[in-house]
């Protein structure tokens, strides 16, 4: 089954064709990063407008590339939430359009759970149950993934989202938008121990867990050192932070594997290219005797690809929309309303 897959939720248009949830036969990406650079985050006005100018001839070159025809598809997929509405509605629009012309089915999508599905194109042989660390630009939760369209939340942040933070950090400092890959770059190697910075504690929920003590640290310090004149050790800063971030996540994740003994534990979304993150989970899980499935970094990052991966387990379920499909800025990664 080839199914055609949009994503629009936020600043890259991208139009994939993915055939049986697993095969990859084209991925193509409009990134608007160094548009949005300027301004030192989306701005969501243009973000949809340039989703518009991208994504018919994105869709025509993803049929080029793959050398199919428009009759050679079996389904339209959608990112169909959450992200900036008026980016979401681009694609959603554009896949109705298209659903309708082919006379095909309209799958709709979770952003989140396309994010979990790119490791089911990295691992062939993945299949569920596992559990999911999702870490994301607006999102970070520890996942456990019963089936293909079955998810239970455990944990999620209870204020900022992991990749939400290293961006903050990374502006303050100086870094080009988005900052976590910069930031990341810089704390290689350096001393992740110059700078204490602050865990989140565990709650009622031991998995849920808080970036914004963190965030705030963060600033302050570089703000304080700012006023005072002292020049800071950035890499080390850049490990410090990282460090923090991964020491927040990582434990969680090794409780839910000891308490659910899920032997599988895969990493998903865009700080999932983090180096010290994979690094961390790798060493854990290795202890635990869990494999960890990380994404490539080029699937980590928002793409078409993984919204096609998951389309296919939707379609198998029976979820597909009719014409009356809306876009939505929030929906829960279970389905339902926030
Ligand atoms: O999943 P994603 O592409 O978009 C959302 O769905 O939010 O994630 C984007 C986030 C940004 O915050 C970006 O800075 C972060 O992923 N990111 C990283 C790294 N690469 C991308 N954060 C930390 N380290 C990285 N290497
Ligand atoms: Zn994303």
């Amino acid at each position: 089954m080839n199914i055609l897959a949009v994503e629009s939720s936020c600043d890259e248009t991208a139009v994939a064709i993915v055939r049986d949830g697993r095969e990859v036969l084209t991925d193509c990406i409009a990134s608007q990063v160094e548009l949005h650079r300027i301004y030192g985050g989306v701005v969501p006005e243009i973000a949809s407008r340039k989703h518009i100018e991208a994504i018919y001839g994105l869709a025509d070159q993803a049929l080029e590339q793959a050398k199919l025809t428009r009759a050679d598809i079996d389904a339209v997929a959608v990112t169909y939430a959450p992200g900036l509405i008026g980016a979401v509605l681009v694609g959603v629009n554009f896949a109705k359009a298209a659903a309708l012309a082919l006379g095909k089915p309209l799958i709709p999508v979770h952003h989140i759970r396309g994010h979990i599905a790119a490791n089911y194109i990295a691992y062939p042989d993945l299949k569920p149950p596992f559990l999911c660390l999702v870490v994301s630009g607006g999102h970070t939760m520890i996942i456990e993934v019963t089936d293909y369209t079955e998810m239970r939340i455990l944990g999620t942040t209870l204020d900022d989202a992991a990749g939400e933070c290293f961006d903050k950090v990374a502006r303050v400092l100086g870094m080009p938008y988005p900052g976590g890959a910069a930031l990341d770059k810089a704390a290689r190697g350096a001393d992740d121990t110059k700078y204490a910075l602050p865990r989140s504690k565990p709650g009622e929920n031991p998995y849920n867990m808080s970036f914004s003590g963190l965030k705030t640290a963060a600033l302050n310090l570089i703000h304080h050192a700012e006023q005072v004149g002292e020049e800071l050790d950035i890499p080390a800063l850049c490990a410090s932070f990282s460090a923090a971030v991964s020491d927040t996540l990582v434990p969680r994740v090794v409780q839910a594997i000891q308490e659910t003994g899920h032997k599988k534990i895969a990493v998903a979304g865009g700080v999932a290219a983090n180096s010290r993150i994979r690094a961390d989970i790798m060493a854990a899980a290795d202890k635990l005797g869990a494999t960890v499935y990380m994404p490539p970094l080029s699937l980590c990052g928002d793409n078409g690809a993984m919204i096609g991966a998951q389309a296919y387990y939707e379609y198998l379920a029976g979820n597909v929309a009719d014409m009356s499909l809306n876009a939505y800025a929030t929906k829960s990664i279970l389905g339902e309303a926030l």
